[in-house]
């Protein structure tokens, strides 16, 4: 432990607003909707899915047949006679022969439906019959191998289609549950729609969400939520009729049975049971405000783009959607949103025009979204974007944007080493309180250990003191079911009846409960110094194959711009499947990399490494990177990516092109054919001696300390609460630390990593406290006099 630190909060130096910072994102990926949060245990309730969705798919996916001994049957999925054009496939059952029932059962997600015994579960399903006889239908809930935990019997009478419920209540529980729907007697049944939901979701909304995972993102207490993605929202076709449409929210609103089903991007199929309403809905009930993305008629991931002139409808949508979140019962969609149930206004205050695009395709389309949203409301918040990328041309293009247009917030996404972070942390410190605010939309370390929660809360500090040029962060992604992985880390984890919290949820959670509603100021003095590691950018160079490319390099050099000397390498051709080559080994601070490449065969670019330790640890120059698209300097650290800086750049075929990398000390700048093309100050990693901010909630008065020490010493502190009317010290003390760096939550230890409360009650004058090393403390604070 080395000197004692000074900490002074002028309780009475109050700061600027912390607003709405800190929030969450909801995207429907890693099955976070269907199979997720959205209380639906029917997998393929409407025998929509197909084979857009997923290869694998089809209409009777997670639908198997429930035969017994000397029953025939013939069971089809067909189209002519649909509930609703929107839902246009069905399940004909006919039962040709049967003496003890023949139907059909469901699998649901992960190992089964989740029952509980005594918990009431709500079935429901659209049937009909042929006109030719009244149908006696069993409903029951089993377990996988068959046995009856539930039963009751429904009688399809009509042979219009026509809604039956029934509330079925197991008498046992288990997680391998099957729906199974039989027929006792031969005819022929018309099925569709055939959901079970829970009785208890949270809040009890019919068509809810599951009440474990939301009581997770309610006890975050987030200020607002970002939804549906993502590149969910990007990805797709033009036509909101298409299956594989972009995300476009009047599909997603109405009688559930009535929304078309349609392709997620992320591998698997969108029932939109979870819609814009129920969005609103969850954000109300999370007490978040709402915060949408919508398309701009643009898709970066294929190139897709609506022409300019008939952007109005793209726009309209946009219209429309405020008026169906603020509008009166008055107006057109107000009026919609009172019918679906919600009379009172919804006070959107934000809304997000693309996900993370870049390229002209989506900076010439914004401009026409803002303006005719300015027009019509102009108090409503508009969010630009900077796309995926934490730096380069594309990302100042999204700020440059931004400022000409007067957006309110830019969205910022980056997933990045632990280091990164701590390299960054001051990244926000020069950002402009006048200008376009920041958005961190989308932001994580690559990992859910507590290493990565205590640096992401290192992190956070950074935004919370930035604040309001930062506006609004959320860690992405949110939610993740853990036999459908499309992407980690993720906030929470969860199977069909399991739900985690990973460090970096409870690190979240701590931020979002203190958030505090104004800065306090707060003066440190006494600290040790930083501690920075300034390792230099030397090691391998080397050229390494690319996927699907085959290369030609020639005229290679490596400069020791210090001595001068030269490494040379012979010209060679490259296959994906080739050895990485290692031209040679820099100790220099000062040095060029130079060569010719011409790609001759396959459809992405080239790969240079640098200061490349070891496998785990190098930097990268990728050209033509992700689908040939970028042109991009990246950095492993510890096997964790972290993008430096990026351009667009595409590479042709039988182009040759001469490439150019400069290390100067820690600075880094490419070149193509003489062009520059990236350029970065690679930042060294530095851990402060403490993070630390304060700030207090107005309502209750409370002073809030947050402080955390990614180092290993402990650092003590005494804390004096300047101005504070009193004597006595009360409140309460939040405390993560003590796990190894490398634990995590799992379902069999959910809460390993997670905060520890006690009480403090103490003399002003003897607040003293020691930081743990890698620890993070929250203070809640109030003075009185004893
Ligand atoms: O959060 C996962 C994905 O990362 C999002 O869909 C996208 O916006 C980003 O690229």
């Amino acid at each position: 432990m080395g000197n004692k630190i000074q900490m002074t909060i002028n309780t009475q130096k109050e700061g600027e607003a912390l607003g709405d910072l800190f929030g969450i994102f909801f995207e429907d990926l890693n099955h976070a909707a269907d199979g997720g949060l959205y209380g639906e245990l029917i997998q393929n309730r409407s025998f929509e899915f197909d084979s857009i969705d997923h290869p694998s798919y089809h209409a009777l996916t997670a639908w198997e047949k429930v035969e017994s001994p000397g029953s025939r049957m013939m069971l089809s999925v067909q189209c002519t006679r649909p509930i609703h054009h929107n839902n246009p496939h069905y399940l004909v059952l006919e039962v040709l022969e049967t003496k003890e029932g023949a139907g059909i059962k469901n699998l649901g997600y992960n190992s089964g439906i989740t029952l509980r015994q005594g918990d009431a579960y709500r079935f429901s399903c659209f049937a009909a019959h042929d006109g030719r006889r009244d149908l006696e239908v069993e409903v029951s809930l089993e377990t996988m191998v068959g046995e009856v935990l539930e039963q009751k019997s429904i009688c399809v009478k009509d042979k219009n289609w026509k809604c039956y419920e029934l509330i079925l209540v197991p008498q046992a529980t288990c997680t391998e549950g099957r729906l199974v729907i039989k027929m006792k007697d031969i005819g022929r049944l018309y099925l569709d729609m055939v959901s079970l939901f829970p009785c208890q979701t949270y809040k009890n909304r019919i068509n809810g969400m599951r009440k474990d995972i939301a009581e997770l993102l309610e006890d975050l207490r987030p200020k607002f939520m970002r939804f549906p993605g993502g590149c969910l929202v990007h990805d797709g076709s033009l036509c909101a009729e298409d299956r594989d449409s972009l995300y476009r929210w009047k599909n997603t609103i109405g009688k559930v049975e009535e929304r078309p089903s349609k392709r997620n991007n992320w591998g698997y199929n969108q029932t939109l049971g979870l819609g814009f309403y129920e969005y609103f809905l969850l954000s109300e009930d999370l007490g978040a405000k709402p915060l949408p993305v919508l398309p701009a008629g643009y898709d970066p991931h294929h190139q897709r783009k609506v022409p300019l002139d008939a952007l109005d409808e793209w726009i309209q949508d946009a219209l429309d959607l405020i008026e169906f979140a603020n509008g009166g019962v008055e107006t057109t969609w107000g009026k919609k949103r009172a019918e679906l149930g919600h009379a009172k206004p919804f006070n959107l205050e934000y809304i997000g025009i693309g996900n993370e695009e870049v390229q002209e395709g989506f900076f010439e389309r914004y401009p026409y979204f803002h303006k005719a949203i300015k027009e019509k409301y102009p108090h409503i918040k508009i969010i630009n974007t900077s796309g995926p990328f934490a730096a380069g041309s594309e990302y100042d293009r999204g700020w440059e944007s931004a400022r000409t247009h007067q957006s309110d917030l830019v969205d910022e996404h980056y997933y990045q080493a632990p280091e990164w972070f701590l390299a960054h942390h001051h990244r926000y410190d020069r950002f402009d309180k006048e200008g376009p605010k920041v958005f961190l939309g989308e932001y994580a370390s690559w990992g859910n250990t507590w290493y990565n929660a205590l640096v992401e809360a290192s992190y956070m500090i950074g935004l919370e003191r930035n604040a309001p040029a930062v506006g609004l962060a959320c860690y992405a992604p949110m939610l993740c079911n853990v036999d459908y992985v499309n992407w980690k880390p993720d906030m929470i984890w969860f199977n069909n009846h399991q739900v985690f919290g990973t460090a970096n949820y409870y690190v979240q959670k701590l931020f979002m409960n203190h958030q505090g509603d104004v800065k306090l100021d707060l003066q440190v003095e006494g600290l040790p110094d930083k501690e920075v590691q300034n390792i230099p950018l030397i090691g391998e160079v080397t050229l390494t194959p690319v996927v699907n490319t085959v290369a030609l390099y020639k005229d290679i050099y490596i400069k020791n711009e210090d001595t001068g000397e030269i490494i040379t390498v012979e010209a060679f051709t490259m296959e994906p499947t080739s050895k990485e080559i290692v031209l040679g080994t820099v100790e220099a601070k000062n040095y060029t990399i130079g060569m010719k490449a011409k790609r001759i065969d396959g459809k992405r670019g080239f790969m240079i490494r640098f200061s490349k330790k070891d496998a785990a640890n190098k930097l990268n120059w990728e050209i033509g990177g992700w689908q040939n698209m970028d042109a991009v300097l990246t950095e492993d650290v510890n096997n964790r990516n972290s993008c430096l800086t990026q351009r667009s750049f595409s590479v042709e075929t039988e182009v040759e092109y001469e490439l150019q990398l400069q290390v100067r000390d820690r600075h880094i700048t490419t070149f193509i054919n003489g062009e520059k093309v990236n350029e970065t100050l690679h930042l060294p990693v530095m851990i402060e001696p403490l993070y630390y901010s304060a700030s207090k909630d107005l309502q209750t008065g409370e002073i809030i300390l947050k402080v955390i020490n990614v180092r290993e010493e402990s650092c003590s502190a005494v804390i004096d609460l300047m101005n504070a009317e009193g004597n006595q010290i009360k409140g309460n003390v939040y405390y993560m630390g003590g796990y190894a760096l490398e634990a995590e939550n799992s379902f069999e230890q959910p809460r390993l990593v997670s905060p520890k409360h006690s009480r403090i009650e103490i003399d002003k004058k003897d607040l003293e406290y020691i930081f743990p090393g890698q620890s993070i403390t929250i203070f809640r604070l109030s003075v009185e006099t004893k």
